[in-house]
């Protein structure tokens, strides 16, 4: 009897640990600091990508192909969306006509990378890379437990307004508003719910202090594809609330009607 028992257990051992070597390490659960020689950015949510081995982990020579598939599989992005975003991100390479870029590379000043930033203090003042805990305790101040189209684009504002404040180079163009607007678009849909673009403040916070997914706060990557409709459409929404908002702080000086975004292979203002 004792022998049996000996071996059902032996042979249980012996077949998880044949699973647990035969299957594949879940990179949601393989996340890894950077090391020496790695490079991170400005995009919190590159970097995480890059931390779980979605991206190259050394952050450096990120192809089409490389971003396509490790935006498809973190955060289920269709080939179009990571196509469009890789068009932005070659453009930070220093040298002309390059086929890859490198996560530092998205730092270079006013390329992609804008003042006004939720988690990074003006280039001017500081480290634009790399995460300030005191510009994300203002940016959420702004939330209450959940993240919506009002409560962030009243962070945004707030950052704005801040950094104009504190930064005499303070300066914005059309693209890096576009872009302010389109990522908190894109962190509100992807973290949370991008039909009614809400999220729990505590994934956001997660996920920027700790450039990690939030899978330990019940996120799950995304069952449907995120497309590039998908992210124009809400950032349309992000769009309207912050004229609303800019207006009703203004006194109607900025008209929202100048706001218009052009749906095409880039995104600009009209
Ligand atoms: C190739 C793809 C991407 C590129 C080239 C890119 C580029 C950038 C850059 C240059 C910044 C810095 C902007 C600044 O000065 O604050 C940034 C910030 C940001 N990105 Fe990305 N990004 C990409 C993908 C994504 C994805 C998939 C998300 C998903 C939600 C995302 C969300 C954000 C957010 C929320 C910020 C704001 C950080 C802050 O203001 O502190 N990005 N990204």
């Amino acid at each position: 009897m004792r022998l049996a028992t000996f071996y059902s257990v032996a042979a249980a051992v012996w077949a998880t640990q044949v699973v647990a070597q035969g299957a594949a390490p879940d990179p949601f659960e393989q996340w890894q600091k950077p090391e020496a020689g790695h490079v991170r950015g400005p995009c919190p949510f590159l970097n995480t990508f890059a931390n779980h081995g979605f991206l190259p982990r050394s952050g450096k020579y990120i192809t089409q192909q490389n971003l396509a598939d490790g935006l498809f599989n973190s955060v289920h992005f269709d080939a179009n969306i990571s196509a469009f975003l890789f068009d932005f991100a070659i453009r930070t390479n220093p040298q002309p006509n390059s086929t890859w870029f490198s996560l530092d590379h998205l730092s270079r000043h006013n390329v992609l990378e804008h003042d006004a930033s939720l988690s990074r203090v003006d280039a001017f003042l500081g480290h634009a890379d790399i995460f300030n805990q005191k510009a994300f305790d203002e940016t959420r101040s702004h939330f209450k437990d959940v993240v919506n189209v009002e409560s962030g684009t009243a962070a945004i504002i707030a950052r704005m307004k801040s950094c104009k404040a504190t930064n005499p180079t303070y300066s914005l163009s059309e693209l890096g508003e576009a872009f302010i607007l389109g990522e908190t678009a894109a962190y509100i849909s992807i973290l949370g719910d991008a039909q009614s673009i809400t999220v729990d403040k505590k994934r956001v916070e997660f996920l920027f202090q700790n450039e990690r997914l939030p899978t330990q706060l019940g996120w799950k990557r995304p069952s449907t594809p995120f497309t590039t409709d998908l992210l124009l459409g809400n950032l349309d929404k992000v769009r309207a609330e912050y004229a609303k908002q800019l207006n009703s702080t203004s006194k109607g000086k900025r008209s929202g009607a100048s706001l218009r975004l052009v749906h095409g292979s880039a995104i600009t203002f009209a």
